[in-house]
């Protein structure tokens, strides 16, 4: 059987709107609590202070403003970087006209139950004016050139080809986006076996908590890793999120 590689899979198709429905325009409950853990958990890390003009990114953000919604109260500027163009431009109608859609009206709703969010009295405003989206690809953050202060990344190494060597280098090239101290947030699928959007087929490498785990420890200083055992579509076991912070290590290929 040959391997679905991540410039096989047909990302120019991915229809954002569909993907929305399948999975976000009804908050499921394992996505609340999740977002629930990244909120403390950025709340804890920036406890003593948030450090002068913080940037974040959330890589592969797609059609998923949770992830960048939760690095909003600690940042100057926030990046959206995404590879499919209906996603980009999915993303980049989110911060204009009158903001983003009402559908993510319910995460920010659990992230403003913690101070910092709640102190951010218009997000559609606020994520207007420092988020950026850009097309590019996470396999060119490998050198380590461009690097942020904290960082998300949500089903997306996992979510993208069906080789393990791919799914490594996605991690250690998210990894190497990262200064060091970085608090990052990061979700896999368990044990996903490929996903359709709309018409269209896109690979996965069927990851678990060892898996995950052993990619992300040789560049983090704290880890914790959450099982949440979640059905959101038969395919998959469930969902896995890993929060922690980048430590000094230098990710090599
Ligand atoms: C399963 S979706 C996850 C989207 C979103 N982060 C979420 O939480 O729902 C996988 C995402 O990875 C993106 N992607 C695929 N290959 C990529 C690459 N080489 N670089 C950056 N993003 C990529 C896809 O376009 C898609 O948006």
């Amino acid at each position: 059987m040959t391997m679905d590689r991540n410039a096989d899979a047909p990302w120019s198709k991915f229809d954002p709107e569909a993907y929305v429905d399948d999975n976000y325009r009804t908050p499921l409950d394992v996505d609340l609590l999740i977002v629930r853990h990244m909120r403390d958990y950025f709340s804890r890390c920036y406890a003593a202070g948030v450090p002068d003009a913080v940037r974040g990114v959330d890589v592969g953000a797609g059609a998923n403003l949770y992830p960048g919604l939760s690095m909003l109260p600690w940042c100057e500027k926030v990046l959206l970087l995404e590879y499919a163009p209906p996603n980009v431009a999915y993303l980049e109608r989110q911060k204009s006209g009158t903001g983003y859609d009402t559908a993510w009206d319910a995460f920010w709703d659990v992230l403003k139950e913690a101070p910092a969010y709640a102190g951010i009295d218009d997000p559609r405003a606020t994520f207007g004016d420092i988020v950026r989206v850009e097309r590019g690809n996470l396999f060119d953050l490998e050198d380590g050139h461009r690097r942020w202060d904290i960082g998300t990344m949500f089903f997306v190494a996992d979510s993208m080809s069906e080789c393990s060597e791919e799914f490594r280098r996605g991690v250690r090239c998210f990894m190497n986006a990262l200064n060091e101290g970085a608090p990052f947030a990061a979700a896999f699928m368990k044990e996903s076996v490929g996903y359709r959007v709309g018409e269209h087929r896109y690979p996965a490498y069927r990851v678990n908590e060892d898996r995950v785990r052993e990619s992300l420890e040789p560049f983090t200083g704290e880890l914790e890793i959450h099982d949440l055992h979640h059905m959101v579509r038969p395919g998959h076991e469930g969902m896995l999120l890993a929060l922690g912070r980048r430590n000094s290590e230098i990710a090599r290929p």
